[in-house]
């Protein structure tokens, strides 16, 4: 939700660093972007886009730029402010500029305030206070340091705020709460960075240093590169380093089209992986039930986590989309497990939700991808789900991982499962990629799509329609199949493409029922199924009254047959990651940056 960077440089040419870094955050936001650096005659200069960083690159003078030391960038994920100019980062007040991602929750008083002694605003975003009131103190106490920690000390909300001053091209000053702040020196020391996190940083910071809530940050080039980290009562502090591991071939596309492509096809692999290095100090069946919260595709992740934990753990599970658990007072109990699952580790809703957990008392086990974020850090017991760095918005493999993690917590024992077999439904899927690709043109166009599944099918359904939504803007809706009699079934008619997943699995002779009671009202059917199931409805395909992907089944997924029936739809989410992927590219939409979206949320 909005990325930000800066360097401090012993050397010129820092433009180039900012540009890239910004390149790797836009993932976090891309309405607007903008950097602003002071050049080699001392004067602040800015330069500001709608769009995307793409388009920030075409309005920046490299050469002009070239002999700068200092400079920040931001990309904008829009929450105070539409997408104009005038909101877009960096804000400046006199010479002062800052880029700020997060919430500023009294920048209303603050304003106010201000315009009183005389500031003009240019937009409406919540932002631009910061930088007008670090000019206020400035005017008082001709300081630059201390005006931006008055200026800290009286903001309310969650931020990380890097600001800098013309006439102090040797100090760049970061503050950090309740947003992520990764801070880093380049290997050969010339180079100090602050960023939102360690992908900014990858290929520039072999370390980085996470700052703690509270936190800032002040570097100072002399004659050497200094920095120092405050704590809230601005004593300084020391924070551990941690390795940066992000990898080249995680920012890269590796030859694809789309990073969304790339991570589909790392599903496999990537449940290898985890299944392969899972390992974990907390066993399920010690609790007396287990609390689930999360936000978006992680919340689907501890859904179909439900239906494991139960069956094979009988550990009575529930599962809460974080936004509503934070503010709705919920009865909780010492002998309650509360598993938070995150791809990103800094959803807001998801850490306040933790937060509140842990200060009652209560054990937290978190499930994050991202190492050192704040998620991870903060609780009690954490599983790394090592699906490698995930770009585009839309989470694919991360599902993939996370879902392992909860069967290897659900099934205890990991000889219980055949990974290979798993992973060769999905090869099988990845494929057969060109059969969903065509079938993504005939549903392109479609103005309603309903996604069904019994069982473990139903979050996988859940997931398939959020991700059509998010990437296609197809309004698209996830049901259990056996509910569509009371209700959705009204709106069928010929209009309405139902795609229904119908794994080979205990339910399926009901599920095809399903499927039948809307192909009798003309609705159009899309079965994701296995050629053994389809064969036996020959009325359906003679008359070719169905579309299907089709997956080879001949693998099984346990020893033990129970548990292989729970787990037969899982891998069938490679296939609607694919389908959802197709008809974004079919309608000619950016699969990795839907519109309005961003993938790190951590605002409300
Ligand atoms: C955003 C992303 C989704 C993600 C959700 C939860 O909405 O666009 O892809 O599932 O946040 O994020 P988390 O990082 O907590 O898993």
């Amino acid at each position: 939700m909005c990325g930000i960077v800066s360097v401090l440089s012993r050397n010129d040419g820092i433009i180039r660093d900012l540009i890239d870094c910004l390149s790797r955050l836009e993932y976090r936001g891309y309405d607007s972007a903008g950097i602003a650096y002071v050049d080699k005659n001392s004067r602040l200069c800015v330069k500001k886009t709608i769009g995307k960083i793409a388009s920030l690159e075409k309005i920046i003078d490299f050469n002009e730029g070239a002999r700068c030391r200092i400079g920040i960038g931001h990309t904008r994920w829009a929450t105070h402010g539409e997408v104009t100019i005038q909101n877009a980062h960096p804000h400046t007040s006199d010479e002062v500029a800052i880029v700020h991602n997060g919430i500023i929750e009294n920048y209303e008083s603050l304003k106010e305030s201000l315009m009183k002694d005389g500031f003009v605003f240019d937009g409406v975003s919540d932002s631009e206070v910061v930088a007008k009131l670090i000019s206020y103190h400035l005017k008082k106490n001709n300081d630059f340091l201390k005006a931006f920690q008055a200026t800290i000390g009286q903001l309310k909300g969650a931020f990380a705020i890097v600001a800098i001053h013309a006439d102090y091209p040797y100090m760049l000053l970061g503050a950090k709460r309740g947003s992520p702040m990764a801070v880093g020196l380049s290997p050969d020391s010339q180079r100090f960075y602050i960023a939102s996190d360690a992908v900014a940083l990858s290929s520039l910071c072999h370390d980085i240093v996470y700052l703690d809530e509270g936190d800032s940050v002040v570097c100072e080039l002399t004659d050497e590169l200094r920095y120092r980290i405050l704590n809230s009562n601005l004593e300084v502090v020391d924070r551990q380093k941690t390795r940066n591991n992000v990898s080249l071939h995680d920012v890269t596309k590796n030859g694809f089209e789309d990073f969304m492509l790339k991570e589909i096809f790392e599903e496999p692999v990537v449940a290898q992986r985890v299944f392969r290095n899972f390992k974990c100090n907390v066993n399920v069946a010690d609790y007396r039930s287990i609390y689930i919260i999360a936000c978006g595709t992680s919340y689907y992740a501890g859904l179909l986590a439900k239906y494991w934990l139960e069956s094979l753990s009988r550990v009575h599970t529930d599962v809460e989309i974080a936004s509503e658990f934070r503010y709705r007072n919920p009865v909780l109990s010492r002998e309650t497990l509360y598993i938070f699952i995150s791809q990103s580790g800094e959803t807001i809703d998801t850490l306040s939700a933790m937060r509140q957990v842990k200060n009652m008392g209560f054990k937290t086990l978190a499930i994050v991808n991202v190492e050192g974020s704040s998620i991870a850090r903060e609780a009690d017991e954490c599983i790394h789900t090592d699906a490698g760095f995930e770009i585009g918005v839309a989470s694919t493999k991360s599902f993939v991982a996370q879902t392992m993690v909860m069967l290897l917590l659900s099934i205890q024992q990991k000889s219980r499962l055949n990974i290979d077999g798993i992973t060769y439904t999905m090869y099988s899927i990845l494929n057969d990629g060109f059969v969903i690709k065509a079938l993504a043109e005939r549903i392109k166009d479609k103005a309603r799509l309903l996604y069904l599944g019994r069982g473990g099918s139903f979050p996988i359904a859940l997931e398939g329609a959020l991700k059509m939504k998010e990437l296609s803007y197809v309004s698209a809706e996830g049901y259990p199949s056996g509910e569509i009699k009371h209700g959705p079934i009204a709106m069928i008619d010929h209009q309405v493409y139902s795609i229904i997943i119908a794994p080979d699995d205990y339910y399926v002779g009901k599920t095809i029922v399903n499927a039948r009671e809307i192909l009798a009202r003309n609705g159009e059917v899309l079965l994701i199924t296995t050629g053994k199931v389809l064969a036996n409805l020959h009325d359906l395909k003679k008359n070719k009254l169905v579309d299907h992907i089709l997956l080879k089944d001949q693998w099984e997924y346990s020893t033990d047959p129970a548990v292989d029936q729970l787990l037969r739809s899982w891998p069938y989410v490679t296939a609607i990651h694919m389908l959802a992927y197709y008809v974004a590219k079919a309608r000619g939409l950016n699969a990795d940056q839907p519109r309005n979206l961003a993938k790190s949320v951590t605002v409300e």
